[in-house]
């Protein structure tokens, strides 16, 4: 589904990734970790064409990945329901509405279409967003720290609702938990200025606990 062959990528002459070449294959859930700064949203903004390659060349068999993006949504006064959030997925179609209620279906929310978007929780809100990048039906959902800031009932919540879609949707999401990603997903990409993919059965204990090291050349160079 997705190929990085030789790529580079720098901002201005700031280099972030140099020579990453990685495959994820169709029905993939892959856990993306590293330290602050690695390049881990560079990489999605990569695979969204957010940005291009500095070299090498990215393949990609499916055109439209929907995104989760990083961060909070700061202005929680935007007079919005949740089911017309939802709707922001689908701006193209006049007729949103079936499918940002099926969406919060999926996700849960169903009972809170109505509400206001101000009046959820922030395991709410981030499954909201998850209906929202839903809602177009991608083949590739990419999510950026999706359980951030979230106590451990929502983020159970969250890894839950990925188990769930995995079964019909390639799935990669950048996450600090390490203990809980290394249970969840098939294969690990760690991003740390260069991508080894790892399995997670080896990502080693220091890393389980958060002290990142030189990044594990040689390990696994499938
Ligand atoms: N728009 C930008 N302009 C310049 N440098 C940036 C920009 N975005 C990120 N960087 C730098 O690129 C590096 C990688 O950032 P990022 O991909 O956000 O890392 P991560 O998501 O792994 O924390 C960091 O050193 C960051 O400061
Ligand atoms: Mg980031």
């Amino acid at each position: 589904m997705i190929e990085f062959k030789g790529v580079s990528f720098a901002y201005e002459d700031i280099p972030v990734l140099k020579d990453v070449n990685f495959k994820i294959e169709t029905g993939e859930y892959v856990g993306i970790i590293g330290p602050n700064g690695g390049g881990k949203t560079t990489l999605l903004k990569l695979i969204l064409g957010f940005i291009k390659p500095t070299s090498g060349s990215i393949l990609m068999s499916e055109d439209c990945p929907a995104h989760v993006p990083q961060g909070r949504i700061h202005d929680r006064k935007f007079p919005i329901s949740v089911l017309e959030l939802v709707g922001l997925g689908l701006l193209k179609t006049r007729n949103w509405k079936p499918g940002a209620i099926q969406a919060l279906e999926e996700v849960g929310l169903s009972s809170y279409a109505d509400k206001s978007f101000a009046a959820l929780s922030g395991g709410q809100l981030q499954r909201a967003l998850i209906a929202r990048a839903l809602v177009s039906k991608p083949k590739l959902l990419l999510l950026d720290e999706p359980t951030a800031n979230l106590d451990t009932g929502a983020q159970e919540d969250i890894h839950t609702l990925l188990k769930k879609l995995k079964k019909d949707i390639t799935i990669l999401m950048v996450s600090h938990d390490l203990q809980t990603i290394i249970k969840e997903v098939d294969r690990i990409l760690l991003v740390q200025g260069t991508i080894t993919p790892t399995m997670p059965k080896d990502v080693c204990e220091h890393f389980a606990m958060g002290l990142y090291h030189k990044p594990l050349l040689g390990k696994d160079k499938s």
